[in-house]
């Protein structure tokens, strides 16, 4: 059951059990070998982002100074990124109540000093479908708008195991990560957060 639910932006808390977790972080490792994380640059100002990132799937999220968008190739190896695996996919049949499979996978690994500042998800073509978002290791300060910049917003704590269900009207909603609680979790070796999203791009 969800415990949260605001305008379809539904947490499912404790949704994979530590071997869940523990064969996604796996599957990843080895990805991230073929695909490495990098650090995007902020559009115009080029200023480097906190997060380092990597994507599966046909397309991939990037941004640097020319702006944020989807690609079908790696920035930096310039190779296509490797397929989501089925581990993920599963998750999505289970939640995302959308007849075809997660086309794009973002990898965000936040350190412990990472953060990601309020932004909505909006360089997708169709946004029938939801954003569907994998919390692993660390716990997350996750903040919760609304439609528009200024409006109120709320603070939820996204723990390792929990999976994030954006859809119907808080599918272009504000959000951002204020700060990574170090030390929380043991899921990942070297500490920090690991947050994966799953989308429909077109
Ligand atoms: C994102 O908005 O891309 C990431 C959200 C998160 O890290 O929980
Ligand atoms: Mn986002």
């Amino acid at each position: 059951m969800p415990n949260l639910n605001i305008n379809n932006f539904r947490v499912l808390q404790g949704f994979l059990t530590r071997q869940e977790q523990a064969q996604i972080v796996a599957d990843i490792s080895k990805l991230v070998q073929k695909a490495p994380l990098y650090r995007p640059s902020m559009p115009r100002t080029g200023k480097p982002f906190s997060v380092r990132m990597s994507n599966l799937g046909k397309l991939g999220w990037v941004s640097d100074k020319t702006g944020y968008r989807y690609q079908k190739t790696h920035p930096e190896t310039g190779q296509e990124w490797p397929e989501i695996p089925d581990t993920l996919q599963a998750i999505w049949r289970a939640v995302a109540e959308f007849g075809q499979p997660a086309e794009a996978c973002l990898v965000n690994y936040y350190d412990i000093s990472a953060k990601m500042g309020m932004h909505r998800d909006e360089d997708e073509v169709n946004f029938s479908a939801p954003v569907v978002s994998i919390s692993l290791g660390d716990t997350a300060i996750f903040r919760m708008g609304g439609a528009t910049r200024k409006g109120p917003t709320q603070s939820v704590k996204l723990e390792s195991g929990d999976v994030v269900v954006i859809g119907g009207p808080a599918r272009l909603f504000y959000h951002g990560v204020d700060r990574i609680l170090g030390g929380s979790s043991n899921l990942l070796k070297g500490g920090g957060r690991l947050n994966l999203t799953l989308r429909r791009v077109g």
